[in-house]
């Protein structure tokens, strides 16, 4: 089984970097994954070359694509920015969708320095997985207070918190992980593939 991983926020050595690189080492026990960090923003905003299929978008997006696609399930990494979803990380979803995405779970785990962090799952929840048709699972995992979990060095974490979420995600992955093997039935059954309904609703 392979899982993708997205960190969310396009600042330079982010706590949902910190986040993703614990989700990954936790996963390596019995899959495989594929870690992509939107930090500096490596993709350029969308704009109707995607579309036209221009040679510098294909550039771009095709290993992106193809490590998407070769997926059974995903991570998505959000950190609540001004009570949002980074720009980068809805520029993901407007850049991939249902051809790599589509009825894969998917994991919101949300992240936050303070006490934030539900803001950003109910915007994925709501605005992200239409035309993706990504399905997120109804556990999702909000990190807060997050530079005080998930360190290596013990000293900085909470003791009480940090288990906490490590169990947490540990659970959650399991979960997401007998999502992928239900999901693969569905789409493998071709019910998925339709031409008449290209999007949601
Ligand atoms: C532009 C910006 C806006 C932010 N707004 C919020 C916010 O609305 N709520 C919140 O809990 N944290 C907010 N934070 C703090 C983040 O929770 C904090 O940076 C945390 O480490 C997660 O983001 P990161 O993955 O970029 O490190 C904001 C951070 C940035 C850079």
């Amino acid at each position: 089984m392979k899982i993708a991983i997205i960190s969310g926020s396009h600042r330079c050595n982010s706590q949902s970097l910190k986040v993703a690189q614990h989700i990954q080492k936790t996963l390596a026990v019995d899959s495989t994954s594929w870690l992509y960090s939107l930090e500096d923003n490596p993709l350029p905003l969308w704009d109707e070359g995607v579309w036209d299929g221009e040679q510098k978008w294909l550039d771009i997006l095709t290993p992106i694509r193809e490590q998407l696609s070769s997926c059974d399930a995903l991570v998505i990494i959000t950190p609540e920015w001004h009570g949002q979803v980074p720009a980068g990380l809805k520029n993901f979803f407007l850049l991939f969708g249902k051809n790599e995405m589509g009825h894969k779970p998917a994991l919101i785990v949300s992240v936050s320095s303070g006490i934030g962090g539900s803001y950003p799952v109910a915007e994925l929840r709501m605005s992200s997985y239409k035309n993706s048709r990504i399905c997120y699972l109804p556990e999702h995992v909000i990190i807060r207070d997050v530079e005080t979990v998930l360190n290596d060095n013990a000293a900085d974490n909470n003791e009480r918190s940090d288990s906490y979420i490590r169990e947490r995600l540990q659970w959650s992955l399991a979960i997401l992980k007998e999502y992928a093997i239900a999901l693969k039935g569905v789409r493998d059954s071709g019910i998925t593939q339709n031409e008449q309904f290209g999007n949601g609703m």
